[in-house]
């Protein structure tokens, strides 16, 4: 069952791989000894076919980690970040400096951090694009009431993605943002597929994968990844992890395919049971 190779979708322009990495906190590192696990993890990346990296001007290190890891191999990435300050030129100054962070002349989508004064940046990424600096425009939002405007920016017609939280219990963009998503195909990245993690780490005892394993399934990160992915109008979800070995675990549920609506529901309800 499943495809056997990682499935890649469109995210704007771009043609990713449906599930990439995130960077908040896990790579926030100085010390030589972390940077070696994350050098291990931008290999795992590359050899499992992931191709794009989130990142943000406020996750203290990780976007110079990023920088660091991936020195030579640039080219085998797609960049995003995101810009998170107020006033024009204080987003002008923290947006030159994600590009010296990451050591690059060019990164591949531009996000407002949390909707934080997007009518200020916009007109600054817009003139980005045009010189050719960045490829893409997003923004970014983490709670339900911020949807409404994040719709009206859509509408718009200025954005190219959307960052959203989609998870088994986290559902409210079902009703307004995919299907808007679809309608005026804009990309859709799907941030905290794990809930940071919880929905992995702290349930209160260990979910039944039996109906899963037919389908590939073999671990329960990879059937919420996989439960995630499972909505077409998801472009990509960007899982975080500090250990290399989860890359290649979390990759697997990019191989599945779409999971049967009965095994969604199974997933969904087994991890609402044990929360
Ligand atoms: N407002 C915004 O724009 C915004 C907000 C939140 C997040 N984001 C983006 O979305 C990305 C993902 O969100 P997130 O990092 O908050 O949460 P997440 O991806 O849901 O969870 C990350 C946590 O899950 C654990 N994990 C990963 N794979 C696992 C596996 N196979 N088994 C068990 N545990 C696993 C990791 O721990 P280990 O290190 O122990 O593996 C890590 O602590 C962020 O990194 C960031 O790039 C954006």
């Amino acid at each position: 069952m499943g495809l056997d190779i990682l499935e890649y979708r469109k995210l704007g322009h771009l043609h990713v791989s449906v599930i990439g990495l995130g960077t908040l906190r896990v790579f926030d590192v100085t010390d030589e000894s972390d940077l070696i696990l994350r050098r291990q993890i931008i290999e795992n990346l590359l050899s499992n076919g992931i191709n794009f990296i989130d990142s943000a001007a406020m996750y203290g290190a990780s976007e110079k980690t990023v920088g660091i890891t991936i020195e030579g191999k640039r080219d085998q990435f797609y960049l995003a970040t995101k810009v998170r300050v107020e006033g024009k030129e204080a987003g002008e100054q923290q947006i030159a400096q994600s590009f010296e962070n990451f050591g690059v002349d060019y990164i591949d989508l531009f996000q407002v951090h949390n909707l934080i004064d997007t009518q200020t940046h916009l007109p600054t990424l817009e003139r980005l694009k045009e010189e050719g600096k960045i490829g893409m425009i997003g923004v970014t939002a983490m709670v339900d009431e911020a949807y409404p405007e994040v719709m009206e920016i859509m509408r718009s017609g200025r954005i190219d993605t959307v960052q959203i939280p989609y998870n088994v219990v986290q559902r409210e963009v079902e009703r307004g943002i995919l299907p808007l998503a679809e309608e005026l195909g804009v990309g859709v990245m799907v941030m905290e597929p794990l809930k940071k993690g919880r929905y992995v780490k702290e349930l209160k005892s260990k979910p039944d994968l039996t109906p899963l394993k037919e389908f590939g399934v073999e671990t329960w990160a990879q059937a919420l990844l996989s439960w995630v992915i499972s909505d077409p109008r998801v472009g990509i979800t960007i899982p975080a992890t500090s250990r290399p070995e989860r890359i290649n675990e979390n990759a697997v549920s990019g191989t599945l395919g779409i999971l049967p609506q009965e095994l969604r529901d199974y997933v969904r309800e087994e991890t609402v049971r044990l929360l």
